[in-house]
């Protein structure tokens, strides 16, 4: 008889990996996992669990096998088409609501939006917000529609490259962007989860800065004077970053360190 004591014995994946997986398979929270260790499994159940437990020791990330991610305490609902949001890029959102607080119905653009984790946190946090997002991917952007309907939040999600989506709107107070920033010969590319996300939301088939450099030159005739732009970067861009901000006409222009200490998000005020 397989009862998940049993089968946690023959596993080779991590024990949270596993209860993650289990608690997929079976619909239930890690509380009932606990309490129901020595009762009988379906064979059904063990058969479901098996599969995914195969994707998961050939290296697909766990996001995928079980459809979301938490970020900023939302739960996305993630596919192949859309990047898992990392939890660094909740310092974007967070650097984005500080600049906002204060402001009584700002006009917010969220640039590449993915799954819409960015666009999506701000419009729920800042409920006064107008929120736009934009991604060249459609299908990305249905993954986007569906976790601003399930979540409650008004985002106006555009088709499109970069601000081609917008068709001429403008005005914003804030714009907000994560996009590829990943130089195409870097090697991560071929590794780990990276192998299994979309290229396109990786990396910009170039140096690394030019979807940047893109996204920090428009931004000048699209923010409101005073507005701001936040975008995040690679590790060892942010002094790249800064230097086109500040030759784009920025003011105010400085990155914010992750929990590791090191520079990720950059971005100033526009005059
Ligand atoms: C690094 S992902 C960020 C996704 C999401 N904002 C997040 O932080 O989890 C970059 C996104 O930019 C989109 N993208 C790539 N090239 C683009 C372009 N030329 N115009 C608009 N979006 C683009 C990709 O489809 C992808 O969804």
């Amino acid at each position: 008889m397989n009862t998940l004591r049993t089968m946690s014995r023959d596993s080779k994946l991590p024990r949270l990996e596993m209860q993650m997986l289990w608690r997929h398979v079976l619909q239930v929270p890690r509380s009932w996992l606990i309490a129901h260790d020595t009762d009988p499994l379906a064979n059904t159940a063990i058969v479901r669990f098996r599969e995914l437990e195969a994707r998961r020791l050939a290296g697909e990330p766990m996001a995928y096998i079980v459809g979301y991610r938490e970020f900023m305490e939302y739960e996305f609902l993630v596919s192949p088409a859309v990047l898992i949001p990392r939890p660094e890029t909740e310092l974007l959102v967070e650097t984005g609501l500080d600049y906002l607080k204060g402001k009584r119905s700002p006009r917010v653009l969220d640039l590449g939006t993915g799954s819409g984790a960015v666009a999506v946190s701000i419009a729920l946090r800042c409920p006064g917000a107008t929120v736009v997002a934009t991604d060249l991917s459609s299908a990305a952007l249905e993954v986007a529609r569906t976790n601003a309907r399930l979540l409650g939040a008004q985002v106006d999600f555009l088709q499109g490259g970069w601000y081609d989506a917008l068709a001429g709107r403008k005005d914003f107070d804030l714009i907000v962007s994560n996009p590829p920033y990943i130089a195409a010969a870097d090697s991560h590319l071929k590794e780990g989860d990276l192998r299994f996300e979309p290229v396109t939301a990786l990396t910009d088939g170039s140096d690394g800065l030019s979807a940047l450099r893109v996204i920090i030159e428009g931004a000048a005739g699209r923010l409101l004077a005073g507005g701001a732009l936040f975008v995040e970067h690679g590790w060892d861009q942010s002094q790249d970053v800064r230097q086109l901000l500040q030759s784009t006409g920025f003011k105010r222009v400085a990155s914010a360190p992750d929990l590791a200490g090191i520079d990720r998000v950059t971005g100033g005020i526009y005059n």
